[in-house]
């Protein structure tokens, strides 16, 4: 049983390898558990790493496998989340909208991060007392929308957000001591942001150390409430 242990899934990414980083310096000795679609390097004795093709069945025997570590953990996070591909990218106006753009976009930023908390939820228990964090992203909001486009990126992460929302009402009755976050980490320099680099302000490209430092801040210092946080990365409340 690996008691604190702290869980990140979509460890390969760019975000989420920094964020390793940060908590295995900050918590040197606490059980990790990554998983991703890839392989990755053992960091030490406490890292275990599990590969997952985020299928339903695989995300279900996977957290069945470390649902030990799951309920006595001290952080989850679920990093997945994609923008682009070589095909296709956000869209500018109504007739760019694709359906199997939209399609991967929802498979990957709603889909696959609601599979991962009902595995999750499932093993949570009163006696639980783990901050589950899933990224989001500042463009969700439908009340801060007043540039318009990205119609499928802001669908599928809005989403997102309601289901952790909903999530939250439920683990306040089961697992009354965890605590949801949705994190928008600002624009960081990841593969993910690459191609709209060009329009950030100077200093508004964060490098993703930076984030994770930030991110395990806020983590460290949440309040173990039923509610659910929907936070940039300065901690701020962003309106729903
Ligand atoms: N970078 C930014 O400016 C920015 C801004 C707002 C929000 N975010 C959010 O932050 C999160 C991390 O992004 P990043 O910037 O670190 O980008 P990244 O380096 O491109 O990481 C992509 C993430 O998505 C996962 N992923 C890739 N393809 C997938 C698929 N087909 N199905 C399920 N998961 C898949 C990867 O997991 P594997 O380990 O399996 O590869 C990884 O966790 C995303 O949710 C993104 O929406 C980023």
């Amino acid at each position: 049983m690996s008691k604190n242990a702290i869980i990140v899934i979509g460890a390969n990414g760019a975000i989420a390898q920094a964020f390793i980083k940060e908590q295995r310096a900050r918590y040197p000795n606490h059980p990790l558990i990554t998983i991703s679609r890839g392989n990755m390097p053992l960091l030490d004795d406490y890292h275990t790493h599990i590969e997952c093709d985020y299928s339903e069945a695989q995300i279900n025997l996977v957290a069945e496998n470390i649902k030990a570590s799951i309920q006595l953990s001290q952080s989850i996070s679920i990093f997945n989340g994609q923008l682009h591909n070589g095909q296709f990218g956000p869209e500018k106006r109504l007739e760019d909208i694709n359906e199997r753009y939209l399609t991967w976009l929802l498979k990957t930023n709603t889909i696959t991060p609601m599979l991962w908390l009902k595995a999750i939820g499932q093993h949570l228990t009163h006696q639980s007392a783990c901050v589950i964090t899933v990224l989001s992203a500042r463009v969700a909001s439908i009340d801060d929308n007043v540039l318009g486009g990205w119609y499928s990126y802001r669908a599928s992460k809005a989403a997102l957000n309601m289901a952790v929302k909903t999530a939250s009402i439920e683990l306040a009755r089961r697992a009354k001591h965890c605590k949801c976050v949705l994190f928008h980490p600002g624009t960081t320099d990841s593969p993910l942001s690459k191609p709209f680099q060009n329009n950030v302000p100077e200093g508004k490209l964060f490098p993703p150390s930076f984030v994770a430092q930030q991110l395990s801040n806020l983590i460290d210092s949440r309040e173990h409430n039923t509610l659910v946080d929907y936070i940039d990365w300065q901690g701020n409340r962003i309106n729903w």
